[in-house]
């Protein structure tokens, strides 16, 4: 009889909020836990190990962690050998603040220094204490010390770890150093770096190997990304033609893009290479100039309409554009809102993330300009142009009626469950979800096995954020013509 008793399995408990990024690096940090032994469960009282991966962009996200983490003092108490992390960009700003709000807390790790959390945990587990890994702050130490310390995480991917298989994030870019006075980013994430491409191009190929189709690019300013090797500097589109080699790969997608560094030469390899979806996200924030100076974004509102016009002569109709606004920021006047307003009206977004300005401690312009627009006035403003976003998304949605789009098919919907029951004329149908090449969501009924395909949908129905249709099967298209878009 053997006397080797199994090794322990640490049971993972992981809560993320916050971006893609964040995503993906709970999905790398699962991963690297996975390697040691550690099953994930979805249930904090089973779990001995809890992290958090956290956000600061805003205020209200924060809130939410460190309620969370309240919450989480009397599990402690009962079983003081259960691990509580927080990691992300939450830790990195708060730091030693962390362990004086939960005492509790075992370790604190900043988004550059995402590969110590299992040796942290270990130390935690055998040695108690509490531990921190963080990455330097923008001016504590040269250049290059702050940049190594605030590094890419980016082990062997693991295709379990991802909501789907077939999709994939893939970061080539991290931090930033555009520094505009409202954002925490640069200080969370440190100093701007792009990744080896040698290194993007093996990890895409990985991905493509375990069946990924829709690789999406992440970066803070994805397009202004830059590698400067020996003897060549590589740009986000010279990238994408290498990337667009890679066989099994169906989409390729870049999110966050910076306007002024919309160039020609990326919007005429998005053009021209069939796989990289016409669709860029890049965030105006205000259409006002004086607001868009004080934000010290570094463009005017003539130069992002500029860029609007490079991506309507290179792409076309074809093009869907999605922005991101501030609402409420230091200072501004009902005038320079509505200035916001007209532009929305004016560039017909395929959609805008709107948000209440949040004040954040450690920035320019929580430093030096109040915070001054009450919190109703930015509530008004936020369903102001909510409403009118919400008006053209819908409108220009209209084009689709009676058209066929290619949907990548990504699952269930999430009133799939209801709607099953409803429709039993379509036993065996679920409600599914996916998205179009332009980035539309599209609705419609069909069988499971359909998942991680990319299917012809004809669109009966629309509303602001989605495409609602029905599967055209190989019978139903043969002889008549269809015309597929986005
Ligand atoms: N307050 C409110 N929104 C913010 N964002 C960034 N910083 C803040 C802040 N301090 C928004 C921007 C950005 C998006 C990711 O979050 O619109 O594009
Ligand atoms: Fe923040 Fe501006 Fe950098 Fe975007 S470009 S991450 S808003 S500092």
């Amino acid at each position: 009889m053997s006397t080797d008793v199994p090794a322990k399995t640490h049971k993972l408990y992981i809560e993320t909020v916050g971006c893609q990024m964040n995503m993906l690096d709970s999905e790398m940090v699962v991963a690297s836990l996975r390697r040691e032994g550690y099953e994930l469960s979805d249930n904090v009282g089973d779990a001995d190990t809890i992290l958090f991966n956290t956000c600061s962009v805003r205020e209200q996200a924060e809130n939410k962690t460190y309620s969370a983490l309240g919450r989480l003092r009397a599990e402690k108490k009962k079983n003081p050998e259960k691990i509580i992390g927080v990691m992300g960009c939450m830790a990195q700003k708060d730091q030693q603040l962390i362990f004086q709000r939960a005492p509790y807390v075992d370790i604190v790790v900043g988004p550059g220094q995402l590969k110590e959390i299992p040796c942290l945990i270990r130390k935690a587990r055998e040695e108690g204490g509490q531990h921190t890994a963080v990455g330097l702050g923008r001016t504590d130490g040269k250049v290059d010390d702050i940049k190594r310390s605030h590094e890419t995480f980016d082990p062997m991917r693991d295709p379990t770890m991802r909501p789907t298989p077939f999709q994939a994030f893939l970061r080539i870019q991290i931090g930033c150093d555009k520094f505009c006075t409202y954002c925490i980013v640069p200080m969370t994430r440190g100093p701007e770096q792009g990744r080896d491409p040698d290194m993007i191009l093996d990890e895409a190929k990985i991905l493509a190997d375990q069946g990924a189709k829709e690789i999406t690019l992440l970066g803070q300013t994805v397009n202004s990304y830059r590698h400067v090797g020996l003897n060549k500097t590589t740009r986000l589109a010279d990238l994408l033609y290498k990337l667009h080699d890679i066989n099994g790969l169906e989409r390729i997608k870049f999110v966050t893009s910076y306007p002024k560094d919309m160039d020609y030469e990326l919007l005429t390899a998005v053009r021209d290479l069939e796989k990289c979806s016409p669709y860029l996200h890049v965030p105006l924030q205000s259409g006002s100039d004086t607001v868009l100076k004080r934000m010290k974004r570094g463009y005017t509102v003539a130069d992002y309409r500029d860029m609007m016009a490079r991506i309507n002569e290179t792409l076309g109709s074809a093009a869907a554009v999605s922005s991101d606004f501030i609402v409420g920021f230091s200072g501004e006047t009902e005038d320079e809102f509505q200035d916001t307003v007209k532009l929305v009206k004016e560039c017909r977004f395929k959609n805008s993330f709107i948000f209440k300005y949040s004040e954040r401690p450690g920035t320019k312009s929580a430093e030096r300009m109040p915070d001054d627009v009450p919190f109703e006035v930015k509530k008004r403003r936020n369903n102001e142009l909510l409403d009118v976003q919400n008006a053209i998304s819908e409108e220009d949605n209209q084009k689709f009626l009676g058209e066929t789009v290619r949907v990548l098919v990504e699952g269930p919907s999430k009133r799939s469950g209801a709607k099953v029951n409803e429709r039993s004329d379509k036993a065996g149908l679920v409600q599914l979800t996916g998205r179009t090449h332009c980035d539309r969501i599209v609705v419609f009924d069909g069988n499971e096995r359909l998942v991680g395909q990319t299917i012809p949908v004809g669109i009966f129905e629309i509303a602001a954020h989605t495409l609602i249709g029905t599967v055209i099967t190989d019978n139903a298209s043969s002889g008549q013509s269809v015309t597929l878009m986005g």
